[in-house]
């Protein structure tokens, strides 16, 4: 084989054979293909795309770059749920305690923050003590003793998706519908899921804007998935504006938290219920989704939901007396309110807009190695179709940088569209399933 050879059939538009593919990914993680070859590799893949069993043996090859876990020993089917990525996008903290105890285990491993976007593990990790890197072993107790744990990436999992991510995102190579297929999916089958339901994200604040590239990504995923032998379904749910009334590491916890004690807002339950329905049927607790969120609906209302939370929290060694009195949280930052300049409604959010704001406050990464504020994020106190009156509250933003509050308020400002003669365009949030690839 002769990388030269491959990246070249790959710029011309041709089909690589599996062992090109295979033998591509194993040289690379190896060491024996520079990045400089890969790079060619990935840019070519990137304009000219790949054919649907070209991705599946590039997922395939990227599983066997590493280890696999075996969660046989955690008895029934185990169903984890990935999002695309969103702007106070908390709904993982609240689904998975709930379809754990329908009695679906979910063995959940997430991300970091990326981009305009937040991240599992960065609102995991605001409670204090919180551990994310687990061993294989404790992973797999902690599943079987509470149906449900929350870890990151370990080393040992899908090292060529570590590798190839790091370089897609310095070579401007992260949004190709092939690469970020057999990005996820190779990581879900590698952790030991029998089945996965995706949430991916459409409109202004999601990771690609374009409807029908969303859509055909979703159509992809559920392809690519059925064909590794993970149960796959996806739901195209709203990011046209952040969900719920927060966007921040224990802004988005707390809120989380409220939620599973019954309090949460209507667009964030409604996403959790979409979803945990059919991860019930996936996970075989129930016969259709309508039935799945009637009993998520009962473990929301008895409180095991959150009693599964505060289990796996005490487990994954974080600080439950925060968790039971959020008022308790030790960490502060400098509040600043963001008033209206006019009256009227509001019919647009720019979520992305948001979502950098918040990384700016200081909840998310700028550079890889930035440390995250969990303190840091903003508060809605109004969204799509509320009006407000000049001078009104429109959020609270907080933040430990030193950035003028002018700046911080424009911003934010920047982001909302107010008007007293348009009517608001309330996204939809729900938008379609999508069950064969
Ligand atoms: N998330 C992933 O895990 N991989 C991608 O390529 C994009 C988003």
């Amino acid at each position: 084989m002769n990388a030269v050879e491959i990246i070249t059939k790959k710029r011309d538009g041709k089909n690589l054979s599996k062992d090109e593919i295979r033998w591509m990914i194993h040289e690379y993680v190896r060491g024996e293909i520079p990045d400089y070859q890969m790079s060619a590799l990935l840019m070519a893949i990137y304009f000219n795309g790949l054919e649907s069993s070209e991705t599946a043996a590039l997922t395939e090859a990227m599983i066997q770059s590493g280890d696999r876990m075996d969660l046989s020993a955690v008895p029934g089917i185990k169903v984890d749920k990935h999002s695309t990525g969103g702007v106070g996008d908390k709904v993982s903290l609240v689904l998975a305690p709930l379809v754990a105890a329908a009695g679906v285990p979910v063995p959940m491993m997430s991300g970091r923050g990326l981009g305009h976007t937040g991240g599992t593990l960065d609102k995991l990790e605001a409670i204090p003590g919180f551990r994310t890197q687990l061993s294989e072993k404790e992973f797999r107790n902690i599943l079987a003793k509470t149906g449900f744990a929350m870890i990151g990436q370990t080393e040992s999992i899908v090292p060529a998706d570590r590798l190839l991510y790091a370089l897609r995102d310095v070579t401007g190579t992260v949004p190709s519908i092939p690469l970020i297929c057999s990005s996820i999916i190779s990581k879900k089958k590698a952790e030991g899921a029998d089945a996965l339901v995706l949430d991916v994200k459409v409109g202004n604040g999601a990771f690609l804007p374009d409807r029908s590239a969303t859509v055909s990504l979703a159509k992809n995923l559920v392809r690519l998935g059925e064909n590794v032998g993970l149960k796959t379904r996806a739901l195209l749910t709203s990011m046209d504006q952040p969900l719920g009334l927060t966007v921040g590491n224990w802004l988005e916890t707390r809120e989380a938290i409220e939620a599973l004690q019954g309090n949460g807002p209507d667009d964030l339950m409604e996403v959790t219920f979409q979803l945990g329905g059919l991860m019930c049927v996936l996970g075989g607790c129930a016969h259709s989704p309508s039935e799945g969120i009637k009993i998520l609906k009962e473990k929301l209302d008895s409180g095991e939901g959150f009693e599964q939370f505060i289990r796996m929290t005490e487990l994954q060694g974080g600080d439950v007396k925060v968790v039971e009195s959020p008022d308790k949280y030790p960490h502060q930052a400098k509040a600043i309110e963001v008033t209206s300049p006019v009256s009227g409604t509001i019919i647009q959010m720019d979520t992305q807009i948001i979502g950098i704001l918040s990384v700016s406050l200081g909840a998310g990464r700028m550079r890889k190695e930035d440390v995250v504020d969990p303190s840091a994020g903003i508060v809605l106190d109004k969204k799509i179709g509320d009006s407000v009156q000049t001078g009104e509250r429109l959020a609270t933003l907080y933040t430990n940088k030193s950035i003028a509050s002018d700046e911080l308020i424009q911003r934010y400002c920047k982001a909302l569209i107010i008007s007293d003669e348009e009517e608001p365009e309330f996204p939809q949030l729900i938008h379609e399933l999508i069950e064969h690839g």
